[in-house]
């Protein structure tokens, strides 16, 4: 009803480990809607890119996978699943290896062209919560329902060493908030929540009450 197409989409941006895929895959839940995270996309191209020997940092072999390559995005149960090449990618998504490389791979302006249309395609037929870095921006900037989910760089960095995971956030923060195209930023009407001492069923209460300050209708 407030976004483009019939559907309603709510925008949750932010850096990594911000806590932000906890609350939006919650507050979709809650809410009744698809969840959708957008990284997981941009992660599994980036291990295709890796899995065919292809060199992060070369561009244009970037640009004519990202032109070739099978990638299809579907729902599952309201939560959204990726296939490409042909495989699910899933258990390879948080590979030391992508951590690395998604930054890179992300900022390749074509990639970003080919999987905003397919983010945008979710909207077509279902009410969503999308969480990104440029989905309140870039991909559905005409929502009136967008969040900035932030958090500070040591509690960001905890919450990645407690998931077992070596990410290295604040070079992947610097990259993603400086790549030329569709950087991370807080868009101008997102609403900022900062989580650092915040549980998720906080920030999520928040956002719902938000929401229905809005006029959003919520399930009881
Ligand atoms: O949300 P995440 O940490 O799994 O995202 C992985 C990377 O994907 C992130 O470092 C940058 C990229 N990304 C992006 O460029 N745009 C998005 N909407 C989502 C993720």
């Amino acid at each position: 009803m407030n976004s483009p197409g019939a559907h309603t989409v709510i925008a949750i941006d932010g850096p990594a480990a911000s806590g932000k895929s906890s609350v939006a895959r919650e507050l979709a839940r809650r809410l009744g809607f698809a969840y959708v995270n957008s990284g997981a996309m941009y992660r599994a191209l980036t291990w295709l890119v890796l899995e065919r020997g292809i060199s992060p940092e070369d561009p244009a072999a970037i640009e004519r996978l990202a032109n070739s390559a099978p990638i299809s995005c579907r729902l599952r149960d309201h939560d959204s699943t990726i296939r490409i090449d042909g495989i699910d990618p899933e258990p390879f998504l948080r590979e030391d290896r992508v951590n690395d490389n998604v930054s890179l791979v992300s900022s390749v302006p074509r990639v970003r062209e080919i999987l905003v249309a397919q983010l945008r395609r979710y909207a077509e037929r279902h009410d969503l919560v999308m969480e990104g870095r440029d989905i309140g921006s870039v991909v559905f900037p005409g929502t009136p329902f967008k969040f900035y989910i932030d958090a500070s760089p040591e509690i960001r960095s905890r919450r990645r060493e407690a998931q077992g995971q070596r990410d290295r956030i604040s070079a992947r923060d610097q990259a993603d908030s400086s790549r030329r195209a569709s950087p991370l930023i807080i868009a101008a009407d997102a609403h900022v929540i900062d989580s650092s001492n915040l549980t998720v069923d906080g920030v999520v209460g928040e956002i719902i009450g938000r929401l229905k300050r809005k006029g959003l209708t919520i399930p009881a």
